[in-house]
């Protein structure tokens, strides 16, 4: 399996694919891979002739410098797990930092109509900003005709589809249901670093979606926060940072609720100092 660190050589590569006509998928990511990015990636090889995984920790979505030292680096380890998927057709970006952004650290800004002040945009400051500027340059390298994104990150596949419509992208952008661990613990990179306490504790999150999912059925938004709200009041090691039930296309807090429109629930929690959210359509 190739692993390419420079979007030049890469692109040169993209260009003899494109030049055969072969159809070209890409799955973005931050390494750390587990079955949920494999998840992504498989249905990107059944879609397509070939698939490049992006391999990047980008800076720039990062607001706590903590966060972005400690975000686990194991590329080794991930080219491994890929060539597990497919050998073949499987081709790796992993670029450095330089590479990328070419001596200016910094992100453009972006409007996505509103969605990015919503939840994820309130707590981490930036941070859209940021993954517009990696995922928009991603599409310039890779120029992908479908790019895979997980619903674990919801807000976040809502503005990439934004940012496709926004800036006319000729690319498809293909979202892809929440993988879990058998006991419901949305797969993520940061599941690595939990304390074995807190590893245990962590499967309640997703125990308690489930639980508002039910309430919501005869019950106001309002009073399923609440609850909620109590639940983690109660809890000895997690940390609600926010439970939001939203219009699951506009983002925004329900009001008032309508049988119309599709609703989701979303969850950041603390375990320990490890941020992790998760989120639920409702109906
Ligand atoms: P990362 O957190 O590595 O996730 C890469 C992709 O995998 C995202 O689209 C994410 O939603 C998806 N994913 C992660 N865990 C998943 C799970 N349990 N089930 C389904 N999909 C899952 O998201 C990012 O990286 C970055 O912001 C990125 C888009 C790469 C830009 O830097």
């Amino acid at each position: 399996m190739e692993v390419y660190s420079e979007k030049q050589h890469i692109g040169k590569i993209i260009d003899e694919l494109k030049a055969k006509e072969l159809s070209l998928g890409l799955v973005p990511t931050m390494g750390a891979l587990h079955e949920g990015h494999l998840e992504l990636v498989k249905k990107a090889l059944i879609e397509n002739d070939k698939v490049v995984v992006s391999i990047f920790v980008n800076p720039t979505q990062f607001d706590n410098e903590n966060d972005l030292k400690k975000y686990p680096r194991t590329l080794q380890n991930d080219v491994e797990l890929l060539k597990t998927v497919s050998d073949k057709h499987i081709l790796v970006y992993a670029p450095t930092v330089d590479d990328i952004y070419e001596g200016n650290t910094v992100s453009q800004s972006f409007e996505f109509d509103g969605l990015e002040f919503e939840m994820e945009g309130k707590f981490r400051h930036g941070h859209f900003d940021g993954v517009g500027t990696i995922v928009k340059r991603f599409f310039d390298i890779i120029k992908p005709h479908k790019a895979y994104f997980g619903e674990k990150d919801f807000q976040q596949l809502a503005i990439i589809k934004k940012l496709v419509e926004k800036h006319n992208i000729p690319v498809t952008i293909v979202g892809c249901k929440i993988h879990r661990e058998a006991n419901g613990l949305a797969m993520s990179s940061r599941n690595t670093r939990l304390k074995p306490e807190y590893r245990k504790a962590a499967p309640f999150i997703y125990k308690t979606l489930k639980s508002a999912k039910e309430k919501f059925g005869t019950k106001s938004a309002i009073k399923v926060s609440e609850w909620v709200e109590k639940q983690f009041a109660k809890h000895d090691l997690l940390e609600l940072e926010y439970f939001i039930i939203a219009d699951a296309e506009t983002l925004k807090p329900v009001k008032r609720k309508s049988i119309k429109k599709a609703y989701r629930a979303f969850i950041a929690v603390y375990a320990d100092d490890i941020r992790l959210i998760d989120n639920i359509a409702l109906n």
